[in-house]
């Protein structure tokens, strides 16, 4: 096992319901530590870039218009496996499909409104977390 990094996004659905501190709580309760985060309000082409590996999903302009439509939280979360650990304690994509005690159980609304993302791979956490913060940003 390793100490690794992971990019969160705590998205507009949660933001909007004010529960971006439960959400951190889930985190911590969990040995991932919040060790960079910002919150912003992404514009449409900020949101078509990240997500770009959906460009051809037919639910990509919802998706983009969603994370455009109120404020996020983006973090980077560190701990042992964080990459792992993270899509661990967010649960299924889809809440109705979500582990008890997962945060898209508790908190997720639907498929689109999940509450969170963490990425999926070592690979795409690297580009993700470069996306949103320079390393001075990161203090582990
Ligand atoms: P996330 O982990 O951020 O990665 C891509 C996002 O697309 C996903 O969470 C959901 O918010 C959204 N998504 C995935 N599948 C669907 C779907 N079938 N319909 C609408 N949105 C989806």
């Amino acid at each position: 096992m390793a100490i690794e990094r992971t990019l969160s996004i705590i998205k507009p659905d949660a933001t909007a319901r004010n529960i971006t501190g439960k959400i951190n709580a889930v985190f911590e309760d969990n040995g991932l530590r919040v060790v960079a985060q910002k919150r912003l309000w992404l514009s449409k082409k900020q949101a078509e870039q990240f997500y770009a590996v959906h460009a051809e999903r037919s639910f990509f302009g919802e998706l983009t218009d969603y994370m455009v439509s109120g404020p996020v939280v983006v973090q980077v979360l560190e701990g042992e496996s964080a990459i792992t650990k993270n899509r661990e304690v967010m649960g299924a994509t889809n809440p109705a499909n979500a582990d008890e005690g997962t945060i898209r159980a508790l908190f997720g609304q639907n498929v689109q409104e999940n509450s969170v993302h963490g990425s999926d791979s070592p690979e795409n956490a690297a580009i993700e977390i470069s996306f949103f913060f320079a390393q001075t940003e990161i203090v582990g």
